[in-house]
């Protein structure tokens, strides 16, 4: 698969982000989030300040069990910290539920298995308000976009890994949020199919001039976004800016 976007984006008569501006699209203070009670509790994530900003292309690292996962739900909205806050200064509330603000990429396999390729894509756009004629147009063109249209009829069971995951790729770039979280995108990909998903995931974050944040073990892939956040045992114990690597 060409691994660039296929189609060059045509320029769009009203800017995309006509009150832009500097200020973060999420915002951590202190954040941290506790699984359960009591004896069963477990500190995912320990006071976390961290702000994420459009254009950011960060890596989230660290161990199994570092609190990965959990930092990308709490950017999310999809769990709530339960010491510190979160803020989204730009979209003014939680993002979940709002696909034009925030698309997630998840660690396994996210779609629905009753649903065709292309119904998946369009989805969160028909949730959103589209109509369905619309949200199927949209999808189409992502999925030509990710040079992955001759899947758009098929079911998710009769997809590779990769493939899978680029349709969930597909699905974040149709809604064209500003926030883009991957949690282990290419966990469970081999090097070259990983590299193809990770590309995309480039491309689509830059065609809809957001900000991306992925979570990986994959030095490889770690080396392709300009910020390391390193995460042990919930706290964040190293920031790292490099020259991405093309
Ligand atoms: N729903 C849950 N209930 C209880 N504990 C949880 C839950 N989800 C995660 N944890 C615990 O929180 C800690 C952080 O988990 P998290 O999934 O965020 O780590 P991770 O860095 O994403 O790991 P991995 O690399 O294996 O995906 C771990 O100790 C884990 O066992
Ligand atoms: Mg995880």
């Amino acid at each position: 698969m060409t691994t660039s976007l296929a189609s060059t984006p045509q320029p769009s008569e009203t800017p995309r982000h006509p009150h832009r501006n500097d200020d973060a699209l999420v915002r951590t203070v202190g954040a941290g989030h506790i699984y359960g009670e009591g004896q069963r509790a477990v500190v995912a994530v320990r006071g976390i300040t961290k702000e994420v900003r459009r254009g950011d292309r960060i890596a989230v690292t660290g161990p199994s069990g570092s609190g990965k996962s959990t930092l990308l739900y709490l950017l999310a909205g999809i769990e709530t910290p339960t010491s510190g806050s979160i803020e989204w200064p730009e979209f003014g509330a939680s993002p979940v539920g709002r696909p034009t603000y925030m698309g997630m990429v998840y660690q396994g396999s996210s779609l629905l298995p009753a649903l065709d390729v292309t119904e998946n894509v369009a989805l969160p756009l028909v949730l959103a308000g589209s109509t369905e004629a619309a949200a199927r147009d949209r999808a189409h063109r992502a999925l030509r976009t990710l040079g992955i249209f001759s899947l758009a009829d098929k079911l998710p069971d009769e997809l590779s890994g990769g493939q899978a995951q680029r349709v969930a790729v597909a699905r974040v770039l149709a809604t064209e949020p500003e926030l883009i979280l991957a949690d282990e995108p290419t966990g469970q990909l081999d090097h070259g199919t990983g590299t193809e998903v990770i590309d995309a995931l480039l491309a689509v974050a830059d065609h809809v001039d957001a900000a991306l944040v992925v979570s990986t073990h994959d030095p490889a892939i770690t080396v392709r976004l300009r910020t390391e956040w390193r995460l042990i045992d919930g706290a964040l114990t190293g920031e790292r800016t490099r020259r991405a690597q093309p």
